[in-house]
């Protein structure tokens, strides 16, 4: 396991490790705040569920936001996709725009809003 500068103790917990498959993203909230919690390729990602073209939520239903090749987010409104990897659209009214990504790490079995600061 990766050395880790969060303490659980004081740091926000987003759901179990167990909870979060490939291809299979979280809808989770924190505070006012949705997220779009996601593993790809192992790796615990996370971006504000919010659409770089209207900023309206991306979910088809909630808690559905892949496409139907399972390879990338796709915003409900007008079919925006998004890379997994880091948010970017490469397709869509907000191509070459991104979401934001929020950081999060995987610690003790479970998946948490990491007090980094959120990458742009
Ligand atoms: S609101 Fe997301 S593509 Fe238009």
């Amino acid at each position: 396991m990766k050395n880790s500068t969060m303490n659980p103790t004081t740091a926000t917990r987003l759901c179990a490790s167990a909870e979060l498959a490939e291809g299979q993203p979280l809808r989770v909230g924190v505070g006012d705040e949705q997220l779009i919690l996601l593993r790809h390729q192992g790796i615990c990602r996370a971006f504000r569920n919010s659409c770089p073209h209207l900023g309206i939520e991306l979910d088809w239903q909630p808690g559905r936001f892949l496409d139907h090749s399972g390879n990338y987010l796709q915003c409900a409104m007008h079919g925006a996709r998004f890379q997994l990897q880091n948010g970017l659209c490469i397709a869509g009214p907000c191509q070459g725009q991104a979401l934001t990504a929020v950081a999060v790490e995987e610690h003790a079995d479970a998946v948490w809003l990491s007090p980094l600061p959120v990458v742009e």
